[in-house]
């Protein structure tokens, strides 16, 4: 009301302008009128306004006609009352909406109150403005994602890596030496996504930051290590290879001149991809099952969308250095053997150099890259252990026989 007041005082009558004054007069009062007969009919028929607010509304107009208001402040006035009773309006609706309480079951887990349209269950890692029109922040969505666990002594390595990752790459920098404003140097280091946890693993982060829904946006996922040798990879052509060939996990192949753990990740010349390989005498029980087929290491992985939903289901809170897990990845697609391959015409180099493992702790007076190692191999025990266990579980509740062990390193 004391808005009001202050209107009414800034208008000076005049003789002069009686003539105006009573066509404006007449005018409100026409028009105030029509509103004050039409209004409240329309709120108690329509919305059941509070009784409480029908009083102060017409209070208003009374007011109204006692006084001489131009034609605008009269417009403002009734503007808002529309505003006003458009409020009351959404304050019942919210009242309505208390009664009859939302419940969704088939909403995301604890969002069963909320109307499903508002959900948003997925995000991405786009950087938006902090300004202008939300629909226009984005001039590019990329539509992959790489991430390199990385201390800053790789440093050059990884610039290196990064340029071969087009535009249509977020990238999303995992610290484990703490130090990330060094990176700024570099001009992509600015649109980088930089997460910043001291000593921790390549799988450590991802599962706690590359969980499904968090990285849905994102056709496929690079999870790299920090030592790869990069000249003779480039990520748009190797995304080609992998969506012609179908491969929903893939790594690159690996430059056969270093040693090599397994021959399935080995690079072979004058071809696009391979997905099935022979190993040592007795190794392979199944030319179908790892480490001849459907299997990648873990230091160069690549997944669709969909494996890595189900890969991140896989992976243990505690067992951090992913060890076993490339043995287990075939369990998250179907068949396996032809939708894990190796590109070998997009091929990296393993520089194994001395990196997070030397930056374990010394036990016992060993070397700490040996306490690294040792577990390791602990949790590659645990891993195997636990998806023995979880397998047999799942059969004897189902009441059916597993299907017969298939291979020694199962
Ligand atoms: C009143 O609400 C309706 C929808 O609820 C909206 O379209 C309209 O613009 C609102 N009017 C004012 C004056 O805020
Ligand atoms: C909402 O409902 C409560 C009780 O049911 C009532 O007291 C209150 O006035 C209502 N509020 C509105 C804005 O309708
Ligand atoms: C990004 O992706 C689009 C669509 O697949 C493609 O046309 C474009 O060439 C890509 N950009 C680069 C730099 O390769
Ligand atoms: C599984 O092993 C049992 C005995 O070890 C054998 O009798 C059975 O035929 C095997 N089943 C399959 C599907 O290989």
């Amino acid at each position: 009301m004391s808005k009001l007041g202050n209107l009414r005082s800034g208008v000076v009558r005049k003789p002069n302008e009686t003539m105006r004054l009573l066509v404006t007069i007449f005018v409100g009062v026409v028009f105030g009128f029509f509103i004050g007969v039409s209004f409240p009919t329309l709120t108690l028929t329509r919305f059941n306004l509070p009784s409480s607010l029908i009083p102060s509304i017409d209070l208003s107009y009374i007011e109204d006609r006692n006084s001489a208001f131009s034609t605008q402040s009269l417009w403002q006035h009734a503007w808002s009352s529309v505003i006003r009773q458009n409020r009351s309006q959404t304050a019942e609706s919210r009242n309505l909406t208390d009664t009859t309480k939302i419940w969704v079951p088939t909403n995301p887990r604890g969002a069963e109150r909320l109307p499903p349209s508002i959900i948003a269950s997925e995000s991405d890692f786009y950087l938006r403005r902090l300004w202008g029109k939300p629909s226009e922040d984005l001039t590019i969505k990329p539509k992959y994602l790489v991430t390199f666990t990385v201390g800053l002594n790789q440093k050059e390595n990884i610039d290196a890596a990064v340029k071969k990752f087009s535009d249509n790459f977020t990238i999303l920098l995992f610290h484990y030496d703490g130090l990330t404003t060094e990176w700024d140097e570099f001009e992509w280091s600015k649109r980088a996504i930089h997460v910043s946890a001291r000593k921790q693993t390549k799988w450590w982060y991802a599962k706690r930051f590359l969980h499904p829904d968090i990285v849905a946006s994102y056709d496929y996922i690079f999870i790299w290590d920090e030592d790869l040798g990069v000249e003779h990879f480039d990520a748009e052509e190797y995304i080609k290879l992998v969506r012609k060939h179908g491969l929903e996990i893939s790594q690159p192949g690996v430059d056969p001149d270093r040693a090599l753990t397994w021959q399935m990740t080995k690079r072979r010349d004058g071809r696009e991809v391979h997905k099935e390989t022979k190993e040592k005498p007795g190794w392979c029980a199944n030319p179908h099952l790892p480490p001849c087929a459907a299997f990648v290491e873990i230091m160069a992985p690549v997944f669709s969308r969909e494996a890595w939903r189900c890969v991140w289901h896989m992976l243990q809170n505690d067992l951090v250095h992913g060890w076993g897990l490339d043995f287990a990845l075939r369990r998250c697609v179907e068949p396996a053997h032809e939708k894990i391959g190796v590109v070998d015409s997009q091929w990296i180099v393993h520089q194994s150099v001395p990196s997070l493992g030397t930056q374990g702790q010394s036990v016992d007076g060993k070397a700490p890259w040996l306490g690294v190692r040792e577990r390791c191999r602990k949790e590659w025990t645990m891993f195997q252990g636990r998806m023995a266990s979880a397998e047999k579980k799942y059969y004897i509740e189902l009441g059916i026989n597993p299907p017969n062990a298939t291979g020694r390193l199962q």
